[in-house]
């Protein structure tokens, strides 16, 4: 059982979809909750909602795309949070842009707030989180295991986080600290990420689970010490079969694209 009564917890992003849900879920345990994200109306509302179980809690405006103010930033939240416990890196934004749609500036853009935002946090607030035998959470996606199409940008800067984590994970266990290191992969879950504009269709046709969905995993994660869940779980069956035979799984995502844009096409 992992207790959260009394941790003061970061989440990247807790104003809106999954980390406003988590934030929340967080709270209603008894942690002490930092959230950030640009929109401060956002902010705002779900902070009223944080400071009813805990008065301390915090939320900050800050663009997770400025990499360099995001050590300044860590500092800041450490000190007025009062020292993190767990640090939940849930900011991200999605891409499903085809290959040959794809410019550099495209993938360096996803590529920062994805992938270099959750880095600069983390190794700005490792030595508190060695200190206090803390949590990182990355918030992941299934793409980082199934390498889904149209999702290029998107699903190179959610595997690098995964990557990334198992690494950091062994580090620090040899090094003999007690951070855990847990890896979230979403599935579908019904956020705007599915609606913005610059984004081609998702070609997802599995149900979209509520944001509410998310919590008791991740809490759970906390509780096990699980390395990496997926929501739904029946994801990791998906990836489990992936694996023996890459190319095989990719022969049959091509053939499932082929039948799913011609079923789709308008009949000349
Ligand atoms: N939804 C899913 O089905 C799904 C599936 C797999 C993985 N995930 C992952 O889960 C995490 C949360 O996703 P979500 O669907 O809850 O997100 P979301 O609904 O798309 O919300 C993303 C929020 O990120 C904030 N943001 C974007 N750029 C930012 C920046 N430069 N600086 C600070 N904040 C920024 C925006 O808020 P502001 O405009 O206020 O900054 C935006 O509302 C992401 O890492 C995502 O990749 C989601």
């Amino acid at each position: 059982m992992y207790e959260l009564a009394g941790k003061r917890v970061l989440v990247t992003v807790g104003s809106f979809g999954i980390g406003a849900a988590l934030a929340r879920g967080f709270a209603e345990r008894g942690a002490i909750v930092g959230i950030c994200a640009r929109r401060e109306d956002r902010l705002a509302e779900v902070l009223a909602d944080l400071q009813r179980h805990q008065p301390a809690s915090r939320s900050w405006s800050v663009d997770l795309s400025d990499l360099d103010g995001l050590e300044a930033f860590a500092r800041r939240a450490d000190e007025e949070l009062g020292g993190i416990d767990v640090l939940v890196n849930n900011a991200g934004v999605p891409k499903r842009r085809g290959i040959l749609e794809l410019t550099p500036a495209v993938v360096e853009e996803v590529m920062a707030i994805n992938y270099f935002s959750p880095v600069r946090l983390t190794l700005a607030l490792l030595p508190e989180l060695i200190e206090r035998s803390g949590r990182v959470v990355n918030i992941s996606s299934v793409a980082a295991r199934l390498g889904p199409p149209s999702e290029a940008a998107y699903t190179a800067s959610k595997a690098a986080i995964t990557g990334w984590s198992e690494s950091m994970q062994v580090d620090l266990a040899v090094a003999g600290t007690d951070v855990l290191v847990h890896v979230v992969n979403p599935g579908v879950i019904d956020t705007d990420l599915f609606h913005l504009p610059d984004n081609d269709e998702s070609l997802a046709d599995v149900e979209a689970l509520p944001v509410e969905a998310m919590v008791e995993p991740v809490l759970r994660a906390l509780d096990d010490g699980t390395f990496e869940i997926y929501v739904p779980g029946w994801f990791a069956d998906i990836v489990g079969g992936k694996f023996p035979d890459v190319g095989a799984f990719l022969a049959g995502t091509i053939a499932w694209v082929q039948q799913k844009t011609q079923a789709e096409a308008p009949t000349p």
